[in-house]
């Protein structure tokens, strides 16, 4: 027997708030690792250029400076692992945008691989498929409840004779199509019809409620106007092929950052640096301050005063989230009173938002920086800015 409709938008519901709060809690997360993070990565980045410069004899630097290149590799790991806790962590957003899939099996990796890799050699194709309408987390969801079934149906311990092939790929009429077949145990004939029931499940872990997983997808797939369908042959595998409609016109130029350029500045910028950290702030200023002037402010409101009373900035660098003034509203009062300062923010972020914040920094054109980043990116774009400012 199929759920009804109700009886699956109660299913999606409960799934979702399931991933609504291991969304947040991903996200608090990546908050609080990001932004200690960003601290170590830059003032290794500090450490490697000052030792550079040292009168030392070369063979006596050299280990120190190979043992920090691998510290620095081992936090850029670190880093690119808050980033996809990051972004797991907006599956709260429900915005309806022009998808990429490869994007959304990017993103479905990032929180499936892992499951996937000690069970079977991981082959993605990515062939020109059109982007579709729909929402970026839901279609990941998808992915990842796809991968995990694979997963499941997969031995463990013997990778090298299995494969998960997940594919997207331009499929007719106007189309666009998200395949992931596997070679795992695959599925009787007589219980294909039932797999998307609700309920309907042949795990048998304690604890947890299963059997939900495909009804969600294929509520998630019907309502971005698609279908999905599987093939099995037990013993021998499985594929599920998820057809969604293609966005018919191109997806209009991403809209560049306001400074891309990376000339060197000719003159020393000054730089008003906004951020309720303390270690941010002292790293940061250990960084930018041999060639800019860099004054360090804790916070929104004194950073407004201090604006007030000196205009004269070319770049201000600028924290999201702090108790007193936040950036979006530090944004929104220079908007009001001086637009061009408004326009000289960089914002550098923790993560974590809210959904104002979101939506601010969907609104914006300013650049902005996920803690951790590279110091030199940072650096790139005040020395465009300042040489812009002239
Ligand atoms: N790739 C696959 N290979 C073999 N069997 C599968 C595969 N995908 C789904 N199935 C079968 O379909 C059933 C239903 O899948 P579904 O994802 O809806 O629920 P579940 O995986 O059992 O539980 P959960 O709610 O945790 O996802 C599974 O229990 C399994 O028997
Ligand atoms: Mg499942």
């Amino acid at each position: 027997m199929s759920a009804t409709l109700s009886e699956l938008a109660h299913t999606e519901a409960l799934h979702f708030e399931r991933l609504a709060t291991l969304g947040t809690l991903a996200a608090g997360l990546a908050h609080e690792i990001g932004t200690p993070l960003a601290t170590v990565l830059t003032n290794l980045d500090v450490v490697l250029e000052r030792l550079g410069e040292l009168d030392v004899p070369a063979d006596e630097i050299r280990p120190l400076v190979e043992a920090l290149i691998e510290a620095r590799a081992g936090v850029d790991v670190v880093g690119r692992a808050v980033g996809s806790m990051r972004r797991f962590g907006d599956v709260e957003g429900d915005d309806v945008e022009d998808v990429s899939l490869p994007e959304a099996v990017s993103l479905a990796l990032d929180v499936a691989g892992h499951e996937l890799r000690h069970r079977a050699r991981l082959i993605i194709e990515h062939d020109d498929a059109p982007r579709v309408r729909g929402n970026l987390h839901q279609l990941a969801q998808v992915v990842v409840q796809l991968l995990s079934n694979a997963a499941q149906a997969l031995p463990e311990g013997n990778a090298e004779a299995h494969e998960v092939r997940i594919t997207t790929r331009r499929c007719r009429p106007g189309g666009a199509c998200i395949e992931v077949r596997d070679t795992g145990a695959g599925i009787d004939a007589d219980d294909l019809p039932r797999i998307f029931d609700r309920d309907y499940t042949t795990r048998v872990r304690p604890g947890g409620r299963h059997g939900i997983g495909l009804a969600v997808c294929r509520a998630i797939v019907q309502g971005l106007g698609g279908v999905i369908e599987v093939e099995s042959e037990p013993g021998r595998g499985t594929t599920v092929r998820v057809r969604l409609p293609a966005v018919s016109q191109r997806r209009p130029a991403q809209r560049l950052a306001p400074v891309h350029a990376v000339p060197s500045p000719a003159r020393r910028g000054r730089v008003l640096l906004v951020d309720d950290d303390p270690l941010v702030r002292t790293a940061l200023c250990r960084a930018l301050g041999r060639e800019h002037v860099v004054e360090p402010v804790a916070s929104g409101r004194e950073a407004l005063v201090r604006l007030r009373e000196d205009p004269r900035w070319d770049v201000i660098v600028c924290d999201l989230l702090m108790p007193d003034l936040t950036g979006p509203q530090l944004h929104a009062a220079l908007r009001r009173e001086r637009p061009d300062l408004a326009d000289r923010m960089v914002f550098v972020t923790g993560g974590a938002f809210t959904d104002e914040t979101r939506a601010f920094l969907a609104a914006i054109d300013n650049p902005v920086f996920h803690k951790p980043f590279r110091i030199r990116v940072l650096r790139d774009v005040i020395a465009a800015a300042v040489a812009l400012v002239g």
